[in-house]
């Protein structure tokens, strides 16, 4: 039971004949001052029922409300100070995170359900945007949360590989490329020859023509254009995999939009029986004015499909196949109307499991107050910034720790780390600046000061040789550790609310407020001087540093032992 639970039961008991506990739970207040407890509740609802004033049924009520669960109860006019028996909960608390370590905060209520998370999904031939990274940190998180309340989370990855885009890339690389070009750099000669494309094709209109057949071509199987586009492919997951396997993300599946090419005639049949689909300049479109959007391009004049129809074949595999619990899509903000007009169709199409789709939208990552543009020349190449971000925490490590033994792969644990936990920690909707050195530092809110917090607590275990005993009772009374212990005792509803929001900061925050809260009583204990109390405090630092390493887990990030 957490504190607001344990009060409103307390309170419940007294007032039962007048109001529900549920009511007495909604009354209750987070005080703002340490001073003044940590619950309060006013009385002034009770006014009308006692026909009395607030502040004297405040203090009757307090007379009556009994029990070894607080340390005291305060009246302080209308308002109820409830402090709670801090021996009690650090007992509580303490004992249960020993007990379950890592699991402490695990819950059943995603009941196993399958959730394809949509995540990453870069184009081929592209290179993966800083948006992709969002994409991928953001998704890779929430199925961790996911997974933790019971869900089995589902990492896909859709891969921009189909489109007209890849007759033109056809086009260009039989006129212009060459095979060692693709093999030595792909996504930049790819690139390339898609820039070229394109520049060419303003005055030679023709190439347009030339692509269309290709990609049509691609549609039908044709033998070469099939070679090709999958070697594009392969070549440019390559480079993609360095990411993934940089920031330790794998998926369940790269079915990408190709997948979707057999799997759409189905949807257009489906569309033309329900008589959705109306002709529009040659185009097929799906009518949206009673969701106030514009119209749903299927198919265009030359019959080619759309993204909006590689989508939609992609809900309905995504359903038959995963029989999924709710689907997510985690994709910048700049694309919710598609997500809008995707479930629009699907609920005309009488798909109730459309509401269980859920567009998870995120800012931008800007540079100087100004988006990032991957158009000619301005890429920022993430495997650079990556590369940098170890450097950099090698850097700083070789300063403070030298002797580390294994100083590169923690190296690697904080650089990357540390841009993950950046992307991470402000509400996801935010856009927010990239600057490299502020990432990496090891002070202030970031992913090196949390992870330098529990190789600190991890040192301290180490020095006293202190093994946790789940049968021992491990209690605390005084208000140093008291913050620490209520941020700990908080963790299984932190983890609730991340889940029902889809927001990774919800833990990046918490993770924060334990490190700070844990230097802070660091400062002001001697949590290694030999008194009856000591066992208890390295208890705490034990209990602390599980949930640290869990917050960072959910995240995507290690926890080293040193640092
Ligand atoms: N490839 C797309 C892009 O880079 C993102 C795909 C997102 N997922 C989806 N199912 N539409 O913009």
């Amino acid at each position: 039971m957490n504190n607001k639970e344990i009060v409103a039961q307390a309170i419940f008991d007294v007032v039962k004949e007048d109001l529900s506990l549920e009511t007495v739970t909604q009354l209750l207040e987070n005080p703002k001052s340490v001073d003044h407890g940590d619950v309060a509740f006013p009385a002034f609802s009770l006014a009308k029922v006692y026909r009395k004033a607030p502040q004297q049924i405040a203090a009757d009520l307090a007379e009556k409300i009994a029990g070894t669960a607080f340390e005291k109860i305060e009246v302080v006019g209308p308002y109820l100070n409830f402090f709670m028996n801090k021996e009690m909960v650090s007992q509580a608390v303490i004992g249960q995170i020993a007990k379950e370590k890592g699991n402490y905060g695990d819950s059943t209520v995603g009941a196993k359900g399958n959730v394809p998370i949509d995540m990453s999904s870069p184009n081929i031939a592209k290179p993966i945007s800083m948006g992709h990274l969002r994409s991928t940190v953001i998704g890779n998180s929430i199925a961790f949360i996911l997974e933790k309340i019971g869900y089995n989370p589902i990492r896909i990855n859709h891969l921009g590989d189909w489109g007209t885009q890849f007759g033109k890339l056809i086009v260009a690389y039989k006129k212009w490329g060459t095979e060692e070009a693709v093999r030595t750099a792909p996504i930049t000669e790819l690139l390339r020859l898609y820039v070229q494309f394109h520049e060419v094709a303003e005055t030679q209109p023709e190439l347009e023509e030339e692509a269309r057949a290709w990609f049509k071509k691609l549609e039908e199987g044709d033998a070469e254009a099939t070679e090709l586009w999958q070697w594009f492919r392969t070549e440019s997951l390559k480079e993609f995999d360095k990411i993934y396997s940089m920031l330790e993300v794998t998926f369940d599946s790269y079915n990408g939009e190709a997948f979707y090419n057999d799997k759409m005639d189905e949807i257009v049949t489906m569309l033309e029986e329900k008589h959705l689909l109306q002709e529009n300049q040659g185009a097929e479109i799906v009518d949206l004015t009673a969701y106030d959007l514009n119209p749903a391009l299927i198919k265009k004049s030359d019959g080619a499909t759309l993204y909006i129809t590689r989508d939609l074949a992609a809900a309905v595999y995504r359903k038959r196949n995963y029989d999924f619990a709710k689907a997510i899509y985690v994709v910048g903000n700049e694309q919710s109307n598609h997500f809008k007009q995707l479930k629009a169709v699907l609920n005309e199409l009488g798909f109730d499991w459309s509401k269980d789709m859920h567009h998870i939208p995120f800012g931008l990552i800007t540079q100087g107050g100004k988006k990032l543009s991957t158009r000619k020349g301005k890429i920022v190449l993430l495997e650079e910034v990556l590369n940098e971000a170890v450097e950099l925490a090698n850097k700083q490590i070789m300063e403070k720790n030298p002797d580390l033994p294994d100083r590169e792969e923690v190296a690697k644990q904080v650089g990357i780390g540390s841009v993950i936990f950046h992307d991470l920690k402000n509400d996801r909707l935010n856009n927010f600046d990239f600057v490299l050195e502020e990432v990496v530092r090891f002070e202030g809110e970031t992913g090196p000061y949390v992870q330098y917090t529990h190789a600190r607590a991890m040192s301290i275990l180490r020095k006293a040789d202190f093994v946790i005993d789940e049968t021992k009772e491990y209690a605390l009374n005084d208000k140093e550790s008291w913050e620490v212990v209520k941020l700990l005792q908080k963790f299984p509803d932190v983890v609730m609310q991340a889940a029902e929001k889809y927001e990774p900061s919800v833990i990046a925050k918490h993770s924060i407020q334990v490190a700070q809260a844990f230097n802070k009583y660091y400062a002001h204990v001697k949590i290694l001087t030999d008194d009856e109390q000591k066992e208890s405090r390295l208890a705490l630092v034990y209990a602390m540093a599980t949930i640290i390493k869990e917050d960072l887990r959910l995240l995507g990030l290690h926890a080293p032992n040193e640092m």
